[in-house]
């Protein structure tokens, strides 16, 4: 089997290549990488098996230079004699920000550039596998409180938190209007989070959002909310296996379901746990966010009930200095908190139906062997990231 994969340079991507690359099934795999140079290609991917020490062979794992916003990708792809013997394209890239100010970018990668991915593969001669990476959220933001079936998506009047999402909804509809049923496969992750094995994770995205609300200490979300996470490695190796699987659909969430999901309460107890010396958790309602971001702002008027939390603002003082350094933290927690309320569980028991894999760990579980890293890990620093 001969794998193009895209994102390999990424939180997930990289964890998939690792993965592929220890399979006997798998003779070479083409990895589209953003570089400068063939040398700064290689850099990359060798950084991708050097953060776990596993072994990179040059052989079987070959850099492809290109970018999804290039506008000639799909004839740069077909021009280039090495890949006619694709079997299998696994699309992981895209560009995962919550953040407005990226929306742009955001469509034209995960909408444009897909596009190119698609339309290159309809020209494969021996191409039968489209494993697309989407996300489970695409399901909006409407759906709340319950259990969801990957069926339900992707739903275009669906409305969503984040343009992420909905460019990943349309993602899916482009795939489905070019390639037949029988070549796709989509894999519906819902949460990422971490490792569950007691090593780096590749990124921190949404530890990101854990650790800071761990400094923050009064959270305005519903602390009971189910929450579906999953670890990294897991995710992966559930896509990977259900590539090499008998399946029986299309279209598969990778989540935690009913039995391992998790929420903030859950998590919040491994934290306080962990990080005893800071003020205990406090769960306040949703809309006091607008107060925090006032506060952080010096607009907060006298009065407003956020001041009736005085031992958190003093500890916000202590050890952010100048309250307005919140600001950042506040915006980039923002899309989380909303995802975090609605309470979206993703059913998983058609993959563990047709994949042999053990059930997921709950996160407020496994999430306690990413603690070193948390302490690590800085907040401002990753804030800028999103
Ligand atoms: N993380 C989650 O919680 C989560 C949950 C559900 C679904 N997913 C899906 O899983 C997939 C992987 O996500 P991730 O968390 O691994 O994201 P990530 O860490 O941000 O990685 C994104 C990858 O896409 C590549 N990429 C971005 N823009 C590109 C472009 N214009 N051209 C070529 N490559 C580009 C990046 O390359 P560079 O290294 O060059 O930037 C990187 O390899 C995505 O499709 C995402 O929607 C993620």
């Amino acid at each position: 089997m001969n794998i193009f994969i895209t994102g390999s340079t990424g939180f997930l991507g990289g964890e998939i290549l690792v993965n592929l690359s220890k399979r006997k099934e798998v003779n070479k795999i083409y990895c589209l990488v953003r570089a400068q140079s063939e040398v700064d290609a290689i850099l990359r991917l060798d950084k991708v098996f050097s953060l776990h020490g596993d072994y990179y062979d040059r052989e079987k794992v070959i850099p492809v230079i290109g970018n999804l916003v290039d506008a000639d990708l799909t004839a740069q792809l077909t021009d280039n004699k090495e890949l006619k013997d694709i079997n299998v394209i696994i699309h992981s890239a895209a560009n995962t920000s919550f953040s407005g100010i990226f929306d742009k970018m955001v469509e034209q990668t995960n909408i444009d550039g897909l596009k190119k991915i698609v339309l290159w593969a309809k020209q494969l001669t021996n191409f039968n596998t489209f494993l697309h990476i989407g996300t489970a959220t695409i399901c909006g933001k409407e759906v709340k409180d319950r259990l969801v079936k990957e069926e339900e998506s992707p739903n275009p009047n669906a409305s969503h938190v984040v343009s992420y999402t909905h460019s990943k909804a349309q993602g899916e509809l482009i795939i489905r209007e070019h390639l037949p049923e029988n070549k796709i496969l989509i894999a519906r992750p819902s949460i990422i989070m971490g490792d569950s094995r007691d090593i780096t994770p590749r990124s921190p995205v949404i530890l990101w959002a854990c650790a800071t609300m761990n400094q923050i200490r009064l959270i305005p979300a519903n602390q009971h909310a189910k929450l579906d996470v999953i670890s990294v490695d897991y995710a992966s190796e559930a896509i990977v296996k259900l590539l090499f699987a008998k399946r029986n659909h299309t279209v598969y969430h990778i989540s935690s379901g009913p039995e391992a999901a998790t929420s903030a309460y859950d998590l919040s107890i491994v934290f306080e746990e962990h990080f005893s010396d800071l003020p205990r958790y406090c769960f306040v309602k949703n809309d006091m966010l607008k107060q925090m971001k006032l506060l952080a702002k010096n607009k907060l008027p006298i009065g407003s009930e956020l001041s009736k939390y005085p031992d958190y603002i003093k500890h916000w003082k202590e050890t952010f200095g100048e309250l307005s350094n919140l600001r950042i933290l506040f915006a980039g927690l923002d899309p989380y908190l909303e995802f975090l309320n609605l309470g979206q569980v993703f059913d998983n028991s058609k993959l563990l139906a047709d994949v042999d894999i053990e059930k997921p760990t709950p996160a407020h579980k496994y999430i306690v062997k990413q603690m070193a890293y948390v302490e690590k890990l800085d907040v401002f620093e990753g804030a800028m990231d999103f």
